[in-house]
């Protein structure tokens, strides 16, 4: 990023923008979608599936596990769908039975499903929820956001329409740019949609032909955060896409183990817990507090919950070029400031090898 500002009509950038677009069907594993890379967030992917697959009174289907899915939902009411949507208990994944069910009952054009919801950590069983969809002949997306790059995920063999994610969580990368998979069936249902497409950056299909000349001019480029991109990706390729989900695995495991020493609630049911980011309860609602002191005195940013949740829940991020090593020693950290504010309940020694009480 701070290399000499390429322009983007220019050779050197074309070159490299069509080495990012494949790096990304490495990372979705596409071969046989189409590959979107541009400049956008998490955001842009919700927003342009919504834009290019729903027509004004569709019927659609949001599965809510958290945040996100309820984002999901108000773009799909923003956009003029008749948007249903479908809440599972507190802490339990979307149940594939539950949707069949749901499927059966009603005709929906198409079922939006979060993979991992940032803010409640839980980890959908999206091959059975995309599967469910595609036996009924409905349309499916995944936004991915919060796990391509660090769970597994195989566009190909999975099924879906449409999925998504953005550069700056597992992948590594700045924040800026947004990478969307769409299959030949999400293509033909936009190219063949009775109402066109209200949206233009929005569009997909306008960026169709940018994927494979960004020289064409749709929108300038954030052409840094792209070249960012593309480096974050080719070392994802050095690791190798299955050791990078083996390292998340890891971390996932680790992060768990500490907060079950800890003494605190998981906010996801066990089975269904991300391994890319662990949220739980904090006993005395003062997640801000081991928040702020955590930042100030040690350099380490752990997330509150988000809106409602924002006192009483604390959530850990594991994903990116994270090690073992690295989160080891945040976690103890993070173990001594929760111990020292009280977040921790005293009856339960934040145990950690190596540190004598
Ligand atoms: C699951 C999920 N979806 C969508 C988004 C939105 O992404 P962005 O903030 O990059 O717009 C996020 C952001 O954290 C997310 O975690």
């Amino acid at each position: 990023m701070a290399g000499p500002q390429l322009p983007h009509v220019g050779a050197k950038f074309y070159g490299m923008f069509k080495e990012t677009v494949s790096l990304a069907r490495y990372v979705f594993r596409n071969e046989k979608g189409t590959q979107f890379v541009f400049t956008g967030t998490g955001t842009t992917g919700m927003e342009s599936s919504v834009v290019s697959l729903v027509s004004h009174g569709d019927r659609t289907l949001t599965l809510m596990t958290g945040y996100f899915g309820h984002r999901m939902l108000m773009l799909n009411q923003v956009h003029g769908a008749k948007a249903d949507s479908m809440e599972f208990a507190p802490g339990a994944a979307a149940d594939p039975d539950a949707l069949r069910k749901k499927l059966r009952r009603t005709k929906y054009k198409i079922v939006f499903i979060t993979h991992v919801d940032t803010s409640s950590s839980i980890i959908n069983p999206v091959p059975e929820l995309v599967d469910e969809c595609s036996k009924a002949g409905v349309l499916s997306v995944v936004d991915s956001v919060c796990a391509i790059g660090g769970v597994p995920l195989d566009f190909d063999k999975l099924g879906a329409d449409i999925v998504f994610t953005a550069s700056q969580k597992a992948l590594a990368a700045a924040p800026g740019a947004v990478l969307v998979a769409a299959s030949p069936g999400a293509i033909e249902h936009m190219e063949n949609r009775k109402a066109p497409i209200e949206g233009y950056y929005m569009n997909l299909l306008r960026w169709k032909p940018i994927m494979d000349d960004p020289r064409m001019y749709l929108a300038t480029p954030a052409t840094q955060v792209l070249l960012a991109l593309r480096e974050a990706m080719l070392e994802v390729k050095e690791e190798g896409i299955e050791n990078r989900w083996a390292r998340h695995r890891k971390l996932g495991e680790m992060t768990r183990s500490r907060v079950e020493e800890w003494g605190q609630r998981f906010v996801a049911e066990e089975g269904h817990r991300a391994n890319t980011v662990t949220s739980f309860w904090v006993k005395k609602e003062n997640a801000g507090e081991v928040q702020s002191k955590l930042e100030k005195e040690h350099n380490i940013m752990i997330a509150r919950g988000l809106y409602d949740d924002r006192d009483k829940m604390l959530r850990i991020g594991h994903f990116g070029i994270l090690t073992p090593e690295v989160l080891k020693k945040a976690l103890d950290m993070a173990g001594d400031v929760m111990e020292g504010l009280g977040a921790a309940p005293s009856s339960v020694k934040v145990a950690r090898p190596g540190k004598k009480r």
